[in-house]
């Protein structure tokens, strides 16, 4: 059974794979992988262990030949994957759901206060050893107390989400696909709500659907245009949910007051547009960066793995 692992991934994932009795060629470099040199890599695997970086296209699934029967995303989100693709191939297709929802709510949490205190901002003050002294008017930012959030996506780091909001005083309102859980609802008093009346009523929108066809630039002019011009965006799902130069013309024009970024359009590029902005927080998609989080991520694949090597069901099958 040949098992790539595409990237560098946590030794607790690897030492699954090891345990379970495999031999997991696995590229153990920091650096991704060139394309080249990915598809070479897969010839004749039977299954994939990938990360987000990987685009696992018809292209590569052709590569690896008809070997293979999983693609082991170490990640919740599989918009690197054309699930399509690997249905067409009978090639079962998991993700990691579950083991970040925590971590990646802390970050949705940090960039909602981040963005809302102006705290980035502050920072760069002191470091760039600016003169300044305390005023009362000096560096104000908005309160989150008694606002309004608004959640794209109420699965499990929507509400995740919404717990820390609520600890901070925010109401929540959520637009989903479905209703959550009412117990949820009821413990986080947060009610379901149009798109629309999520933007025109949230003080604070944070995204965490995920990036498909469907949400593809579901933030545009249009959506920007129906935001209260104090309202703040934050984005801990995926960038091409927002149409990103859309969002640089709508702080440009103060449709809206700000947006907390861990995620982009065109990863790891950066539009220019938001580069010099005081109003936007910008981190290099830290959602499931803690070690124990990427542990459990790496070890939920590897053990998605060997179950479909043992001709088990898989854990967390994607669809
Ligand atoms: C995921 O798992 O989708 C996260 O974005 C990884 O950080």
């Amino acid at each position: 059974m040949k098992i790539v692992v595409t990237g560098k991934i946590p030794r607790a994932g690897l030492e699954v794979l090891k345990n379970a009795g495999f031999k997991p060629d696995a590229w153990s470099q920091d650096s991704a992988m060139s394309r080249g040199e990915l598809l070479a890599k897969v010839a004749g695997a039977d299954i994939l262990v990938t990360l987000l970086t990987e685009k696992v296209d018809a292209e590569l699934l052709e590569a690896a030949g008809s070997n293979l029967k999983a693609v082991c995303n170490v990640a919740v989100g599989y918009n690197n994957i054309d699930v399509a693709a690997c249905k067409a191939r009978n090639v079962l297709v998991t993700n990691t759901p579950g083991v970040l929802t925590d971590a990646t709510a802390d970050i949705a949490i940090a960039l909602i206060l981040m963005t809302t205190r102006r705290l980035a901002e502050g920072e760069r003050v002191i470091r760039s050893q600016t003169p300044w002294q305390w005023g009362m008017h000096y560096m104000l930012g908005a309160g989150v107390m008694n606002r309004v959030l608004g959640v794209v996506g109420m699965g499990a780091i929507g509400i995740a989400t919404a717990r820390r909001a609520k600890v901070c005083g925010m109401s929540v309102i959520y637009h989903s696909r479905s209703e959550i859980d009412p117990k949820i609802a009821s413990e986080l008093s947060a009610t379901r709500v149009s798109f629309d009346d999520l933007l025109s009523q949230s003080d604070v929108v944070s995204i965490h659907c995920p990036s498909n066809d469907s949400t593809h630039h579901l933030f545009g002019k249009a959506q920007f245009e129906k935001m209260k011009p104090t309202a703040f965006l934050v984005n801990t799902a995926r960038g091409p949910i927002v149409d990103e130069q859309a969002l640089v013309d709508a702080l440009e024009s103060k449709q809206i007051a700000g947006a907390g970024l861990d995620v982009f359009e065109f990863e790891p590029k950066i539009n220019s547009g938001l580069l010099h902005r005081d109003d936007v927080v910008m981190l290099p998609h830290l959602g499931s960066a803690t070690v124990e989080t990427r542990d459990a991520m790496a070890m939920l694949a590897a053990n998605n793995a060997v179950a479909i090597a043992n001709n088990r069901a898989p854990l967390t099958p994607v669809g």
